[in-house]
């Protein structure tokens, strides 16, 4: 019999409790303990945990968040931390561990497996980012809850024969605004991969309004910029990564578009709402899965991986190249966005 544990690391995400979920039935079914490590890797440095059995997960694959708990604590910011999560693994009669998480928590996995830790990582987050996958789990959801905004945004843009601009989260990928943007019938859509220039999103749309349509919608990613600009950032201090807090470039491009357009404008930032609320049925499949597969590779002692979805099915991928690059949008597939503007 084993004992395990696992993490959730970095932004919440929807489909992180179906995670969870995968990972205790697969454990009950070999007969294993399971532990939830509170708050990501905080809970390793302060060994707190809670019990992962049958009624602990009774009801969670259908909820948002994560019952375990999250927070951006770096394990591997000093050589003192990373030998007191090792050292408090053991002490906590841990056989394996469980990461789910993106870049960061992922990256700090690699590292402590180099360093003995038996870990093995799930790829976790709404921006879809992560290389040697197909997709992450909470992409689906957010899509969808970006594009039911746009939706929205329809009605009062052409009410109000108004421009509205909606900024939508993705710091170095324009997953989320590419699909949700083509999914919802954005007028133009601005993501990190692909520079434009305020006079080709102006241009676009002078050309639309001067075709009759007497509104328009721009979907643009926070971490997108404007023609050899830099990223717009919140004045707040980093996390523990050294990640600055994004936003600001949906007011910034409302007061150009206005000014440039001579047309009323306005923004919204969807922001966390898109980590909220219940994961959509793929997320809820594919976060069950991963989960079980997550456990799969414990049992055959396969450390240091982390399990990728490539087209159908769930394979071990090693952890560190996963996180060596971020998983953009390729050229070819905003061009083929492009064809929606104007
Ligand atoms: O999970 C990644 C992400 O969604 C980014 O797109 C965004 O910049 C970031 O999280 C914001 O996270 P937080 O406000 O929790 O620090």
């Amino acid at each position: 019999m084993k004992r395990i544990g696992v993490l959730t690391g970095g932004g919440d995400c929807p489909g992180l409790n179906p995670v969870i979920a995968g990972v205790v039935r697969k454990a009950m079914a070999l007969n294993w303990e399971v532990v939830g490590v509170m708050n990501g890797w905080k809970g390793l440095l302060e060994k707190n945990t809670m019990k992962l059995d049958r009624q602990a997960i009774s009801g969670i694959v259908h909820k948002g968040g994560t019952i375990i708990r999250t927070s951006r604590t770096n394990p591997c910011k000093s050589k003192e931390q990373m030998d007191q999560v090792i050292e408090n693994f053991k002490e906590m009669g841990l056989d394996a561990l469980v990461a789910v998480g993106g870049d960061d928590t992922l990256g700090a996995a690699a590292k402590l497996y180099e360093h003995g830790l038996a870990t093995v990582g799930v790829p976790k987050t709404i921006d879809n980012d992560i290389s040697g996958t197909d997709r992450t789990f909470g992409f689906d959801t957010a899509v969808n809850t970006a594009m039911d905004a746009i939706d929205k945004l329809h009605t009062t843009a052409e009410s109000h024969s108004r421009v509205m601009i909606v900024e939508i989260m993705g710091r170095h990928a324009g997953w989320i605004t590419l699909y949700a943007g083509m999914a919802g019938g954005a007028d133009v859509i601005l993501i990190p991969e692909v520079q434009m220039t305020v006079d080709e999103v102006c241009e676009i749309i002078k050309k639309r309004h001067g075709r009759g349509k007497n509104f328009s919608i721009v979907a643009v990613s926070e971490g997108a910029t404007l023609g050899g600009e830099e990223m717009i950032t919140k004045d707040m201090p980093k996390d523990e990564f050294g990640h600055v807090i994004l936003g600001g470039i949906g007011e910034r491009l409302a007061k150009i578009i206005q000014n440039e357009t001579g047309i009323e404008t306005r923004n919204v930032v969807l922001g966390h709402l898109q980590r909220g609320g219940s994961p959509s049925a793929l997320d809820r499949f594919i976060g069950l899965r991963f989960g079980i597969k997550a456990v799969e590779l414990i049992e055959q002692g396969d450390f240091g991986k982390m399990v990728a979805l490539k087209g159908n099915d769930f394979v071990p991928i090693t952890i560190a190249e996963a996180v060596s690059v971020n998983r953009t949008v390729e050229p070819e597939l905003f061009d083929i966005a492009r064809l929606f503007f104007e």
